[in-house]
């Protein structure tokens, strides 16, 4: 008989690329992969999406840069990243040793840059999908201005569709008063799947000081007080169009996780929680499979999108 965590019933496919399983580390919570080798099996987990990089290394915003809030954290890190080149030369080569799919998070502050960006990745080996980050709320230019205009949005996607050598993910911001509109927009303009949601715009402030508990002044909002935003951002994109859905925004339980596939994504990006349970993607994996299990759920595939109302 198979070991339960060896079956196929939680495969799922993204643009023509098979997971074993629908459970991916969410960007910049999951560093280059390498840093949960020796917290996790990483021959189990479905695949995991890199820190956003970029054309050229970066930085990121002075600290402090993340601070705690009830239910969630607020992040302002800025994008801080090795660069393509060294992702690629550096850490893929010791990636690649793993059986887990790669999704290379991209972020620019033109579309230049991201095509600079994409177009170094095109000669990385072991890259499944790009996934474009225009949903950044924590730089003063590029990504998120991008995110929150469907035109400019879809001119980026066509741009980087044409130089891409593998399928594309473009990543949504909930920020914005119609995720639909813009989902439906960047499909139009060729994107393969869409991962939703980045972090949403937040503040905190010290009392005593009176200024803000982020350097940089306002953070993204992530970790479970996000979850019911995004499992409902979800559920609107889903019915607006047709690709491939990954969901993502405070999912630290495998329950949290069906929420998203029942309301429409195929797979699930898990973030925050990494902070606090670094072995929760295995515990989600675990979950998933006995769902199935119990429910005589042959594939789970099955569930995406069914979720019904009572009348
Ligand atoms: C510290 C931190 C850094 C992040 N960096 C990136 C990034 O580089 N690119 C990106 O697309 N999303 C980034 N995100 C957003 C996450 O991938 C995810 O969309 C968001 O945190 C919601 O999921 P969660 O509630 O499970 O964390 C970051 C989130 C956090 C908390």
């Amino acid at each position: 008989m198979l070991d339960p965590v060896q079956s196929s019933r939680l495969e799922v496919q993204i643009a023509g690329v098979q997971f074993k399983n629908p459970v991916i580390g969410a960007s910049g919570t999951f560093g280059y992969g390498l840093e949960f080798a020796d917290l996790i099996d990483l021959d189990r987990l479905g695949g995991f999406s890199t820190k956003g990089l970029s054309a050229r290394p970066l930085a990121g915003n002075p600290p402090p840069r993340i601070v705690e809030t009830h239910g969630g954290m607020l992040n302002a890190i800025g994008l801080q990243n090795v660069g393509a080149r060294a992702f690629i030369e550096d850490k893929l080569p010791l990636i690649r040793k793993y059986d887990t799919r790669v999704i290379a998070n991209v972020f620019g502050y033109s579309d230049d840059d991201y095509l600079e960006a994409v177009s170094i990745l095109n000669e990385g080996d072991g890259i499944a999908l790009y996934e474009l980050n225009i949903s950044c709320p924590n730089v003063k230019e590029g990504g998120i201005v991008i995110g929150n205009d469907e035109r400019a949005a879809a001119r980026l996607t066509e741009k980087v569709k044409r130089i891409s050598h593998r399928p594309l993910i473009v990543k949504l911001s909930p920020n914005v008063a119609d995720i639909a509109r813009i989902a439906r927009a960047i499909v139009q303009a060729g994107a393969d799947a869409l991962s939703l949601i980045n972090t949403v715009v937040g503040m905190s402030i010290d009392v005593n000081t009176c200024k803000p508990r982020l350097n940089y002044g306002t953070g993204g909002l992530s970790g479970p007080a996000i979850r019911p935003i995004a499992v409902r951002m979800v559920y609107e994109v889903a019915a607006a169009v047709k690709v491939p859905l990954l969901g993502m925004g405070g999912i630290a339980a495998a329950q949290d996780a069906l929420e998203f596939m029942i309301a429409g994504a195929t797979a699930v990006q898990i973030g925050t929680a990494n902070y606090y349970d670094p072995r929760v993607t295995m515990k989600v994996i675990d979950g998933l499979e006995s769902y199935c299990r119990d429910r005589s759920i042959e594939q789970i595939t099955s569930i995406v999108g069914s979720l019904s109302f009572p009348h």
